[in-house]
């Protein structure tokens, strides 16, 4: 393989999964989960975490509060709008951080924004740029600047905008590709242009901010810091808001990988990834797609029979990098009904999950009832029991479940749920099994949700696999997606449709302020 080089500029990781991330449908989080995600990105070792939108709610406050007190380690910044209320609401909460707190103030400067969401002349625009940051720096020296929609922004005014909200405090500028609209090329010529236009532009690090609408998130953010860029935004698995931000794992493992003409590299711990992929999974239930680069399930899997050959001859014929070098142990052992609660520690460990006693115990007990049903336990099943107990204490639990279905008989079931404790019972009728147990928990949560999307798979090979079931529901304009997963279908329907209800439940009447929502400075 090639040559690394020897100096490499080190890259700043922003990640923003909890912020940008966030705003992915159905991607909303509490604060046990947010602090959970927060926890695993200290182990990757991103520079900065954005925890969240401090002026969001009381619920997304208390969030970035609780992750400043608590994270050690990175900085951890909050988004504000360019107006005094936000910006006062955000220092409030990453003031815990010792030290280490960011306030990131932004407003759009892109023509079509400023008059149509905004309704600001540029002049006002600039003024409320300057202000915020000001504001900001009153609070802290760390003040993060972002030109919404920059890439759309007149060049001109992009760069008087960088100038004076450096002049007035900024240690970064961000130059967000909001719309997920420019190319590699593009967007190498606008960090050029503002590094070679902007006095001042050696005061503070460039940042850039990705989105994936064209699927060049990655692409760009590399073209990025070859102009000069330095720190990128990025988020795990690539979530974010419509086709998500640039994936974090991606742009890692490209300046790893490539270090021989990419001369950069980053602070990651880069074996962190897969266990902080499949954290997200498991506490989003969005799954990645089996082909996703660096922690799709076939990212790593040879299955051409030449593929094959050439890796048991030499792994690099088809291998650019080792799964060991993003956190993907192969499974030696399969656990089975004989293993004990060591061995099953010690793989949920491998595998990145650091369980405290209680919920590693329950843990244990689920893996023992599935292997009682299944002969070998794979790591996949793993993941699907760590899954099933962070939840926490949730509104809606399911106790029972009863079926009768068949070529004939009218699909019948009978479901019981516990309702913050208090049993309940119906049945439902349907045009099959899992239709008539969406019906009973309907009728028992008295939901009025709709099921939007519904997908079955096997989490294994073999006729004892377990089922996982995904579903997302929306009602209003508020979506949950949730997961379930059992040897019995029906099981893992009811599990995910229920886990679903929850997740809605938990943000129920709660206001939530918009970023997109503009307010007068
Ligand atoms: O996409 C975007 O422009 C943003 C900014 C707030 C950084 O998320
Ligand atoms: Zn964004």
């Amino acid at each position: 393989m090639a040559e690394k080089q020897k100096d490499l500029k080190t890259i700043r990781i922003f990640d923003t999964t909890l912020r940008d991330g966030e705003q992915s449908p159905g991607a909303s989080m509490n604060i046990d989960e947010k602090l959970r995600i927060a926890r695993q990105l200290q182990k990757l070792n991103v520079d900065v975490i954005e925890a969240g939108f401090p002026i969001a709610s009381d619920g997304d406050f208390e969030a970035v509060k609780k992750i400043a007190q608590t994270i050690k380690g990175p900085e951890i910044a909050g988004l504000a709008r360019a107006n005094t209320h936000d910006i006062t609401r955000c220092w409030e909460a990453v003031k815990y951080a010792e030290g280490k707190g960011r306030i990131h103030t932004f407003i759009a400067t892109s023509i079509i924004h400023m008059k149509y969401k905004l309704k600001m002349p540029p002049e006002a625009v600039l003024r409320a740029a300057i202000k915020a940051v000001e504001l900001a720096r009153h609070f802290t020296p760390n003040v993060e600047f972002s030109c919404e929609d920059a890439v759309r922004t007149d060049l001109k005014f992009l760069a008087e905008v960088v100038a004076a909200v450096i002049d007035a405090g900024a240690t970064t500028v961000n130059i967000p590709d909001t719309v997920g609209y420019t190319i590699p090329f593009e967007y190498f010529n606008i960090i050029k242009y503002l590094k070679e236009n902007v006095p001042n532009i050696d005061q503070a690090v460039i940042s850039v901010h990705c989105h994936n609408d064209l699927g060049l998130s990655v692409a760009n953010s590399i073209a990025a810091i070859q102009a000069g860029a330095g720190q990128v935004e990025c988020t795990i698995n690539g979530i974010g808001e419509r086709a998500g931000n640039c994936s974090l794992e991606e742009f890692v493992m490209a300046l790893r990988t490539r270090s021989d003409i990419l001369p950069f590299r980053t602070n990651v711990v880069t074996e962190q990834l897969t266990p902080a992929s499949r954290l997200l999974t498991t506490v989003t239930g969005i799954v990645v797609q089996p082909n996703k680069a660096i922690v799709g399930a076939n990212a790593f899997a040879h299955e051409a029979g030449i593929h094959q050959h050439g890796m048991l001859c030499e792994k690099t014929t088809y291998e650019i990098m080792t799964p060991e070098s993003v956190g993907l142990k192969t499974s030696l052992l399969v656990l089975g009904k004989h293993s004990g609660r060591h061995a099953f520690k010690k793989r949920l460990e491998e595998m990145g999950y650091a369980l405290d006693d209680d919920v590693l115990n329950k843990a244990f007990e689920r893996f023992k009832t599935l292997a009682d049903l299944k002969k070998e336990v794979f790591d996949e099943d793993l993941d699907a029991i760590v899954a099933d107990g962070v939840q926490g204490e949730e509104k809606f639990k399911l106790e029972h479940i009863t079926v009768t279905c068949g070529s004939f008989a009218i699909a019948t079931a009978t479901v019981q749920i516990s309702t913050f404790g208090e049993m309940s019972r119906t049945a439902g009728l349907g045009d099959g099994p899992v239709d008539a147990t969406l019906e009973a928990i309907k009728k028992l949560t008295k939901t009025k949700a709709k099921l939007k999307q519904y997908n079955v798979g096997a989490i294994t090979g073999g006729t004892d696999a377990q089922g996982e079931v995904t579903v997302r529901i929306a009602d209003g304009d508020r979506t949950a997606i949730g997961r379930g997963a059992s040897t019995d279908i029906i099981e893992a329907s009811a599990k995910a449709y229920i886990q679903a209800l929850n997740r809605l439940e938990r943000g129920k009447g709660e206001k939530k302020t918009d970023m997109h929502d503009a307010v007068t400075p």
